[in-house]
């Protein structure tokens, strides 16, 4: 009988069902049995053969199978993918509790940091920042700053020489010179940048280190102004408690000169061995810009004055972190560089 084959087909398809290990076996087993070339249909393909009586009841016999191994196979592919998710599952398994790997941040550079708060306590106080030429001529680093060929300043400004004529700068205040040529007063600019002179490097000399220059030209501007800037700034990078002390000192682009002190921040003016014993710390050169200079660019030194100052950040961040070798900032040397994250 028919039914009996199918019953048979029925067993063997089970059997093989329960067998199958995986989904790719899974496909195959179905194409096998209930394909449009498969078993069950091979029955339904027979049935013209048969007699009017006997159709209907292999009809329902093929439906019954089809039945029971359409909801098979729907089982096993069930029970297969969740065996299947389980190996994924316990072969990827994230440990979430274990700690996480370090990530390692950089930081600016102690020098761009100290740089930064520079160019804020100035650009709050109302100067722009400019920027000059590294490879300069003698010209605006020396000569229009009222420093003539011969000149005994020079003397202080060990320089590299491309020529006669061309150098590096060994200041910022060439930039004093390129900014009133263009710019008539009222002028109030800080120029940073990095700086060259031919030096033996020790603790306190490198053959490149940065300035900050400062300028400001209009009318009426006075030493009371310089001073009260100055120590604005001195006490916004030091500390408000800090005092102030300035004194002559010799330029040849400024008439007066002054240097500015600040109390030692280790001793607090008691005298110490970063203070040399005097209490005070120098941290610039100042002076009201001299007639000739102002002159030299075409402003009427009668109409107009101003005040000008440079200073090191190197030497600043130096006394600010207690750092006692300037060419700490330059070697690259993590450990050391961490330290101002
Ligand atoms: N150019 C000086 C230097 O390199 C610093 C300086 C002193 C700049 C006095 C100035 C100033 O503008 O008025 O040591």
């Amino acid at each position: 009988m028919i039914q009996d084959q199918i019953a048979e087909m029925e067993r063997r398809a089970l059997a093989e069902l329960q067998a199958t290990s995986d989904l790719v076996a899974l496909d195959e087993w179905r194409i096998k049995y209930l394909g449009k070339k498969g078993e069950l249909t091979g029955f339904l393909r027979g049935m013209g053969g048969l007699s009017p009586v006997e159709r209907p009841l292999v009809g329902q016999a093929v439906n019954t199978a089809k039945n029971i191994l359409e909801t098979a196979v729907a089982e096993r592919t069930e029970r297969l993918k969740s065996a299947a998710l389980e190996v994924t599952l316990t072969r990827d398994k994230v440990d979430v509790t274990l700690p996480g790997r370090p990530v390692q941040v950089g930081h600016v550079h102690v020098i761009t940091k100290v740089f930064r708060e520079i160019i804020e306590a100035f650009t709050a106080m109302g100067f722009q920042v400019a920027e000059g030429p590294e490879v300069e001529l003698d010209y605006y680093n020396f000569q229009q700053l009222n420093i003539p060929p011969g000149h005994p300043a020079r003397s202080m400004h060990d320089t590299f020489y491309f020529s006669e004529s061309v150098l590096l700068r060994t200041h910022t205040s060439p930039n004093q010179i390129r900014v009133m040529e263009k710019q008539k007063p009222p002028v109030r600019i800080i120029v940073p940048g990095k700086c060259y002179r031919s030096e033996a490097t020790d603790a306190t000399h490198e053959f490149m280190f940065m300035q900050f220059e400062g300028l400001a030209v209009d009318r009426d501007i006075t030493l009371a102004d310089l001073r009260g800037t100055l120590a604005a700034f001195a006490r916004r990078m030091f500390g408000e408690e800090r005092k102030v002390r300035f004194r002559c000192d010799y330029f040849p682009y400024v008439e007066p000169g002054v240097d500015l002190s600040i109390d030692c921040l280790i001793c607090q003016g008691v005298g110490c061995r970063a203070c040399k014993y005097s209490g005070w710390l120098e941290i610039l050169g100042a002076g009201m810009v001299h007639p000739q200079v102002l002159r030299n660019v075409d402003i009427d030194p009668q109409k107009y004055s101003g005040f000008a100052f440079g200073m090191g950040p190197e030497r600043i961040a130096m006394l600010k972190y207690s750092i006692d070798d300037i060419r700490q900032f330059y070697r690259n040397d993590l450990r050391f560089l961490r330290q101002f994250a």
